[in-house]
């Protein structure tokens, strides 16, 4: 922390210490850290800086390399995953800056069902760069065999889209013992649901973009290190040197939104368990897949890691793509679109996506911050209109199709 008060611009004063607050609560945390000193006159939030150039004799120098409302917006993040953070300029920025720290044909374990970006970028963008080995993350066993002689371990739990659940202690300690890195995106579950640094992990990535900015109106992402390990380092410099900044804006705007990131989690993963239930009992539902669930797989695993299940649902409905393409259509209240974590609850079939393998009937819910009856309503009727179309009453709509390069989010 001395390094970050040296860092820290003579243009913003100097905030609170977290550390110096050991006893406050992360949810008090979200809205207290990262704010700069109470001065007489002086500002309670962190201002937007807009400069690409600084003074000389001051430690930021020069715009690529530092930004005061970057640094807020690390203090904050990083307190709450219990490490030091490092903003990018989106959560591919991040995740791409910890893959390039393995070296040239390094062997890189990551979970077969994961974010599509992060599999498509370790494949497709750098094809033939690194070994890699795709494993069902939530099978320990197969993923520790796939450990021998690899470089990293790259973690999402729960996966999106299909809501599996790693054992992430057993992981990390069986890695490490091989002589990896691990890493977690920690996107779905965020440090109030799980903190993967705790649980063993080297490094945790975020797309900042999803619920902790959480208003659908900034791409963003961050990486956070353990303490006294070399991560920040490498990271810091690897924004720097390929340029992969957070615009001062977006880390305005994301650090107001974590300041009532702690409100919107517990409303909108409250909804999430409701809405599983629900859906798990609907006649057009095939299968449900939430952690809080009791009959789901990994429901004793998520208990012992993760508080709480999050606000993320996968659901199948009944008689394949087609159904599902109709009740993602039919959303009134609910808006079809992808991404997730905004304070509105969004779906889409996610097998749309080219490259996604999810089931054709697979749609993937981001709760949000909605009234939940209002919201078991729009499901309601989506449900209905898929049952028509199953049953062939319905109009049959098309199956979207989207254009190649892109991913979904
Ligand atoms: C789990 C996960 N990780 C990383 C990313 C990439 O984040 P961004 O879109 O901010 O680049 C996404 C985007 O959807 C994601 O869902």
């Amino acid at each position: 922390m001395t390094r970050d008060r040296e860092r820290r611009s003579p243009y913003s004063a100097p905030t609170e210490h977290p550390e110096e607050k050991p006893e406050w609560s992360p949810s008090t945390q979200a809205i207290a850290v990262g704010r700069p000193a109470k001065v007489p006159d002086g500002p309670l939030n962190q201002p937007v800086v807009f400069a690409s150039t600084y003074h000389a004799h001051g430690p930021v120098a020069y715009g690529r390399d530092d930004n005061p409302t970057w640094t807020a917006l690390e203090e904050v993040i990083g307190v709450l995953e219990g490490g030091t953070a490092v903003s990018f300029a989106s959560g591919m920025a991040a995740v791409a800056a910890v893959f390039d720290q393995v070296p040239v044909g390094g062997a890189i374990v990551l979970p077969r069902d994961g974010y599509y970006g992060t599999r498509a970028f370790a494949a497709g963008t750098v094809a033939g760069r690194w070994e890699l080995r795709p494993v069902d993350i939530s099978d320990t066993d197969a993923v520790i065999a796939a450990c021998r002689g690899a470089a990293l371990l790259w973690v999402e739990s729960p996966t999106n889209p299909k809501m599996d659940v790693a054992d992430i202690p057993a992981l990390a300690t069986a890695a490490h013992a091989e002589g990896l890195q691990v890493a977690v995106d920690n996107t779905f579950m965020t440090p109030l649901g799980q903190r993967p640094l705790e649980l063993g992990a080297d490094v945790v990535v975020h797309s900042v973009t999803k619920l902790l900015a959480g208003h659908s109106d900034a791409v963003l992402g961050a990486a956070v290190a353990a303490a006294g390990t070399d991560w920040c380092e490498l990271l810091r410099r690897r924004r720097s040197a390929a340029g992969a900044i957070p615009g001062p804006m977006e880390a305005y705007l994301a650090l107001r939104g974590i300041r009532t990131f702690a409100l919107r989690f517990r409303q909108a993963q409250q909804s999430a368990g409701d809405l599983a239930l629900r859906l798990a009992s609907h006649p057009e539902v095939d299968r449900v897949r939430y952690p809080g669930l009791l009959a789901d797989p990994w429901h004793e695993r998520a208990r012992a890691q993760m508080d709480g299940f999050g606000t993320m649902i996968s659901f199948e409905v009944l008689g394949g793509a087609s159904p599902a393409e109709a009740a993602a259509n039919s959303t009134r209240l609910i808006v079809h679109a992808t991404s997730l974590g905004g304070v509105e609850t969004s779906m889409e079939r996610r097998a749309k996506w080219p490259g996604d393998e999810a089931s054709p009937s697979l749609l993937r819910l981001s709760v949000g911050c909605e009234d939940v009856e209002d919201l078991w309503a729009d499901l309601q009727h989506c449900l209905d209109a898929a049952g028509k179309v199953r049953r062939g009453t319905g109009t049959e709509v098309g199956i979207s199709k989207t254009r190649v390069a892109r991913d979904g989010a």
